[in-house]
């Protein structure tokens, strides 16, 4: 095959063969195809889209790039989450210990934030100790002795997709759907369980901002893990406002605990319960995920789950030195609470990273002080921002600027679960 070829065809529209889709990937990630290329394929992509069939073969053939783990001696079902990703969005945390408390096996291969989002793994290491590398006998001792394991993904896994999606993130080719699809789908299958719930996220926090086009990500994906084998559903939910009261790594830990413990804001006990109920359905266990968080056995998985990564459940999370309260300019509702202002305000104030070497800072972010639909009276604070390095406190403050909107009247509650697609 000539990779010229192959985009002057996606470029005009045509369909690629499974046998050059094949050919295209693994030239690729072996450094045959240049990445000029590939970026001129993504753009194509990006605008001429992927037949299910086309899409199928791309994301098979990106799991062949690398090993596929099958998790050898677990008594128990191993099912697995992933979020397409938002701000505030710790539910990984409790959900993990959750279901393993209930008797489901969890891997949980997870990856660092970038931009506004933030990463499972930058979340945990706030905790004293805590290590995400974890070798894959390791991993799986792991899985059998306490049940959850949250930890880095390997190289192993899909290496086309680390090429690729670097590729994407500087090419203006993220967002597409069929590359979104195939790039978390790839690393999903790969981690070999049997069965995944994906939480498709929709605001404008999200990758996707609109709901067809979240509805459209998600079908897809559920086809994908389909089509290899592994018992996929998804749940849409809403990312126009950040998930639960925090935002930021030790901020975040610290409300997943509450959860655990019995409490936590209602928003993030319900998706939790509701994903983990997504996630028995997939492993055939009948436990009733709300006595478990009630009795405190997810607690004592937590405890033991941090502990098995050298992590030190009792130990006093970071806090940031500095801290700067919002407050209300007028009186009357809170209208909006914007997922995407709060995530970048907190990225600024170095709960993120710009660039992959960058390190976060562990007590920087933002604790919400108010939600949409509360009343306040100007001056009432909104929000505290927290770091380590004062001088983000403007950068945070540019942030929000026209994120939070107070008004006059009684904003409709949007429903946090829109949809289910199976
Ligand atoms: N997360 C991924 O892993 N890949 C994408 O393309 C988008 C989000």
């Amino acid at each position: 095959y000539s990779a010229v070829e192959l985009i002057r065809s996606k470029r005009d529209g045509h369909t690629l063969e499974p046998d050059a889709i094949r050919w295209l990937i693994d030239a690729y990630t072996s450094g045959r195809v240049a990445d000029e290329q590939m970026s001129a394929m993504a753009m194509a992509v990006f605008f001429r889209g992927m037949t299910d069939a086309e899409l199928s073969v791309w994301t098979q053939a990106m799991i062949d790039t690398g090993e596929r783990m099958t998790l050898p001696g677990l008594a128990r079902p191993t099912v697995d989450k992933h979020s397409t990703g938002g701000v505030g969005d710790k539910i990984t945390l409790p959900l993990a210990p959750l279901v393993a408390a209930c008797g489901a096996a969890v891997p949980q291969l997870s990856g660092r934030g970038l931009g506004h989002t933030g990463g499972t793994l930058d979340k945990l290491e706030s905790i004293p100790g805590w290590r995400a590398e974890l070798g894959g006998d390791e991993m799986l001792a792991q899985l059998r002795d306490v049940g959850a394991v949250v930890c880095a993904a390997g190289t192993g896994l899909a290496p086309a997709d680390r090429k690729l999606y670097a590729l994407r993130d500087v090419t203006g080719t993220v967002e597409s759907i069929p590359l979104i699809a195939s790039s978390i789908m790839s690393k999903k299958i790969a981690e070999g369980a049997q069965g995944l719930v994906l939480d498709v996220k929709v605001g404008s926090g999200a990758f996707m901002t609109n709901e067809p086009a979240a509805r459209e990500l998600g079908e897809r994906m559920v086809a994908l893990g389909r089509d290899a084998g592994v018992r996929t559903v998804a749940l849409l939910t809403d990312m126009d406002a950040p998930l639960g009261l925090t935002i930021g790594n030790a901020l975040e830990v610290r409300e997943a605990v509450e959860v655990l413990a019995g409490g936590g804001p209602g928003d993030v006990v319900e998706l939790t319960l509701a994903l983990a109920r997504e996630m028995l359905a997939l492993a055939g266990l009948d436990a009733d995920p709300a006595e478990v968080l009630a009795s405190g056995r997810a607690m004592d998985v937590w405890r033991r789950m941090i502990a098995a990564q050298g992590g030190d459940p009792d130990a006093p999370l970071p806090v940031a030195r500095h801290s700067e309260v919002v407050a209300a300019e007028a009186s009357g509702v809170v209208q909006r609470m914007d997922a995407m202002a709060l995530g970048v305000a907190s990225w600024r104030l170095g709960a993120g990273r710009t660039r992959k070497e960058d390190a976060v800072q562990a007590g920087a972010g933002i604790e919400l002080l108010v939600r949409p639909g509360d009343r306040v009276v100007a001056g009432q604070g909104l929000l505290v921002c927290h770091t380590d390095t004062p001088e983000a406190f403007t950068a945070a403050r540019e942030a929000l600027a026209g994120g939070i909107e107070i008004g006059e009247q009684s904003a409709p509650p949007r429903p946090l679960i829109i949809d289910r697609i199976v």
